[in-house]
C-alpha cells in the first residue's frame, strides 16, 4: 500500500523563521514540522543552524515550490542535485512539491500555476514525476494548488487529473483542504465531489491554511486562521481518508507560536473525534 511510506505523524506546523528560537527553547507540543525546501538550499548560516537543531528534536518533511513538474522546460537537475543533498542532510519523512508549472523559457514566474487537464499534460507530468522519483530514489507527494483560471481545452476535472498522475506515476498526494475550498469557490465545483474523486490509499498528508475571501473571488494568501468552511471540509476529509498527517501553513502575518498551537489543537480535536468514533 503506497501510504505506508507516509506513516501517520500526527499534527504538524509549517516551520517559519519567526518561531525558530521558541521551538528550540521550549520544544512545543508539535508532532512534526514541514520545512520549505528552498529556504535551506543554502551553504550555511542561521537557517541551517536552526534546521539541524530542530531536526534533532522533531521529524521533518520537505515541501518545495521549484520543481515545476508540469513545466515544459527540461527538468532542472542542478536543483534536483541540491534537493538530494538536502534530503541526505535532513532525512525527511517525505518530500513534496506542487502539481503545477512555475515558469517557461528559463523565466521563473514565482507562482504555482495550474495545468490544463488534458491527456497530453497528464503524460508529460507522469513522465517527469517518474524521472524525479528515479533520480531521488523515493516517492514524491504532489499537492493540489489553488487556482484562479481554468483552461477551455481541459478534458477532465482537476481531481481526475490528480488521481491519474498519482496512479500512473505511482506517487502520493498532499491534499491541501484549503486549496480545494479556494478552487471550488473560484470555479464553482462541489468540494465534496473533489474529495470523493481522490483514492484514499494515495493521500499521504493534509494541508490546512487560511485565505482571503473577496466575495467574488477567494485568494490563497495563508495569512488568516483556517475558516469555518475549511474546518467543515477537513471533517469530511478525515472521515473519508482516516488518519493522515496534518500540517497548518501560515506564510504571512505570522502570529506568535502559541496561536498556531491553539489552531493545531483544533485540528487534533476534530480528527480524533472522527477517528475514535470510527
Ligand atoms: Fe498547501
Amino acid at each position: 500500500m503506497p501510504r505506508t511510506e507516509c506513516p501517520f505523524l500526527g499534527f504538524g506546523l509549517g516551520l517559519r523563521k519567526e518561531h525558530y528560537a521558541a521551538i528550540v527553547a521550549d520544544k512545543p507540543p508539535v508532532d512534526w514540522f514541514e520545512i520549505l525546501t528552498e529556504n535551506y538550499l543554502v551553504e550555511g548560516g542561521k537557517p541551517l543552524y536552526y534546521l539541524d537543531k530542530i531536526r534533532a528534536d522533531y521529524p521533518l518533511s520537505m515541501h518545495g515550490v521549484s520543481l515545476s513538474i508540469g513545466g515544459t522546460d527540461p527538468l532542472d537537475f542542478h536543483y534536483l542535485d541540491r534537493l538530494k543533498s538536502l534530503i541526505e542532510r535532513v532525512e525527511p519523512m517525505w518530500v513534496s512539491d506542487h502539481l503545477c508549472w512555475t515558469g517557461v523559457d528559463g523565466v521563473n514566474l514565482h507562482d504555482l500555476l495550474p495545468l490544463p487537464y488534458t491527456e497530453e499534460a497528464l503524460r508529460h507530468v507522469v513522465k517527469r514525476v517518474s524521472q524525479v522519483q528515479e533520480f531521488l530514489g523515493r516517492r514524491l507527494l504532489l499537492e493540489n494548488v489553488s487556482s484562479y483560471l481554468t483552461y477551455a481545452h481541459s478534458q477532465m476535472s482537476e481531481w481526475a487529473f490528480l488521481r491519474e498522475v498519482a496512479e500512473r506515476a505511482d506517487c502520493l498526494i498532499l491534499l491541501d483542504i484549503n486549496n480545494i475550498y479556494v478552487s471550488a469557490r473560484n470555479h464553482d465545483f462541489d468540494p465534496l465531489t473533489y474529495l470523493r474523486g481522490i483514492p484514499p490509499e494515495r493521500v499521504g498528508q493534509f494541508h490546512l491554511a487560511g485565505h482571503t475571501d473577496l466575495g467574488h473571488c477567494v485568494l490563497d494568501t495563508h495569512d488568516h486562521p483556517v475558516c469555518a468552511e475549511v474546518w467543515d471540509l477537513f471533517r469530511e476529509a478525515v472521515r473519508r481518508f482516516g488518519p493522515v498527517s496534518v500540517t497548518i501553513e501560515r506564510d504571512d502575518r505570522i502570529p506568535p507560536l502559541a496561536e498556531l498551537l491553539d489552531e493545531l489543537d483544533g485540528a487534533r480535536q476534530i480528527a480524533r473525534a472522527y477517528w475514535e468514533a470510527a
